[in-house]
């Protein structure tokens, strides 16, 4: 009998692309999202690539009723929480916003899993709990500091309220995948980085201004403490991200594990500045970058990537898209969007 897995924020940018592949690996998939930064078109286009429609239920869970209504409608075997807001810069200036919708619904979903017990939880967390690192490559056991950004901070309260409900019960499994920075799409160009308004994130900005939707791309900050001045990721395919979560379902459906609460860092283990994104998009596409130097932005740190070797080796998983084709599907993407 296929395990049924709950996906909050599933019409989601990582939670589209973990849905299918969900869906490839056998598993028979729900989708809860308000919605609030995707479009309910994502299940049509998640079934044109997996020729299954995922169970889509719109509903904010944040709300505490209509949580309950949900998980009294289905049999749940494990969850994968992605829902939640994302943007470090936007938490700045609406930290409230941030607190309320992020740990909320978490409580919330917490709490049905509780009354339907059910064990296994994924959260999505991130790798903003570790702050601006003091070494580099961040492994799990770098120290968690103090976050620049309300986003990265919900992120930290959201795993200490999972690490204290997995010590006070230990049939709770929790995996928190640490996500370094998510890029691309779905090699079918069927779904990909579809954020409403304007793009926070440097692709999908970057994209937008080759494409003509946007003048030019500004590059926040040029000064750090970095070979090229600018802030340095670890860019991961996001079809690199979505395996690594049925990588985590898989080990606590499948394998087991006697450790109820673990946490892996999800990147390459490489780290690109901003100007070698420009420069490698430049190359990969053909196209020009038309881009200005900025001031920094609020909440960003100058360096970050992961070291993965824990992942590799405990859920087996490792990334294997490279750099440049993460850029070129993104390119690609954003060609189809425009087509419509
Ligand atoms: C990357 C770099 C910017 C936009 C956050 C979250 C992380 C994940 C991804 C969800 C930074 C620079 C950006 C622009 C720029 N969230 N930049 N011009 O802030 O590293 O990570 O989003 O999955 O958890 O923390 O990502 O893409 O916003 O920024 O120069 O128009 O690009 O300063 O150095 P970030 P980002």
């Amino acid at each position: 009998m296929n395990k049924t897995i709950l996906v909050t924020g599933g019409t989601g940018y990582i939670g589209s692309h973990t849905v299918v592949a969900l869906q490839e690996k056998g598993y028979k998939v729900i989708i809860a999202d308000n919605l609030a930064n995707s479009e309910k078109e994502v299940i049509y286009n998640i079934e044109k690539i997996s020729h299954v429609l995922p169970q889509f239920e719109p509903i904010d869970l944040a709300n505490e009723q209509a949580c309950e209504a949900l998980f009294n409608k289905y049999s749940i075997n494990a969850v994968i929480h992605f829902a939640a807001y994302k943007y470090v810069n936007e938490s700045v200036n609406n930290p409230l916003r941030y607190y309320k919708n992020n740990l909320i619904s978490l409580l919330n979903v917490l709490n049905e899993m509780k009354k339907h017990n059910i064990c296994n939880i994924v959260f999505s967390s991130s790798c903003t709990v570790y702050g601006t690192p003091d070494t580099l490559p961040v492994t799990e056991t770098s120290p968690v500091k103090k976050s620049m950004s309300p986003y990265g901070n919900t992120k930290q309260v959201a795993e200490e309220i999972l690490e204290d409900n997995c010590k006070a019960d230990r049939h709770l499994k929790v995996i928190s995948l640490r996500y370094f920075n998510p890029i691309g799409a779905h090699p079918s160009i069927k779904i990909g980085e579809t954020a409403k308004g304007i793009p926070q994130n440097l692709l999908p900005y970057l994209t937008q201004t080759v494409i003509g939707k946007r003048e030019f791309l500004s590059v926040f900050g040029n000064d750090y403490n970095t070979p090229d001045g600018t802030c340095i990721r670890d860019y991961i395919h996001v079809m690199d991200l979505a395996y690594a979560h049925v990588c985590a379902i898989e080990r606590m459906l499948h394998m087991g594990s006697d450790i109820n609460y673990e946490v892996f860092n999800v990147g390459t283990g490489k780290g690109y500045s901003v100007l070698e994104i420009i420069q490698t998009f430049e190359k990969v596409t053909g196209m020009k970058v038309n881009f200005q130097f900025k001031g920094r932005r609020e909440g960003d740190i100058a360096q970050i990537w992961a070291d993965t070797s824990l992942a590799n080796k405990v859920l087996k998983w490792e990334a294997l898209y490279a750099l440049e084709d993460m850029l070129l599907s993104a390119w690609k993407w954003e060609k189809e969007l425009a087509k419509s």
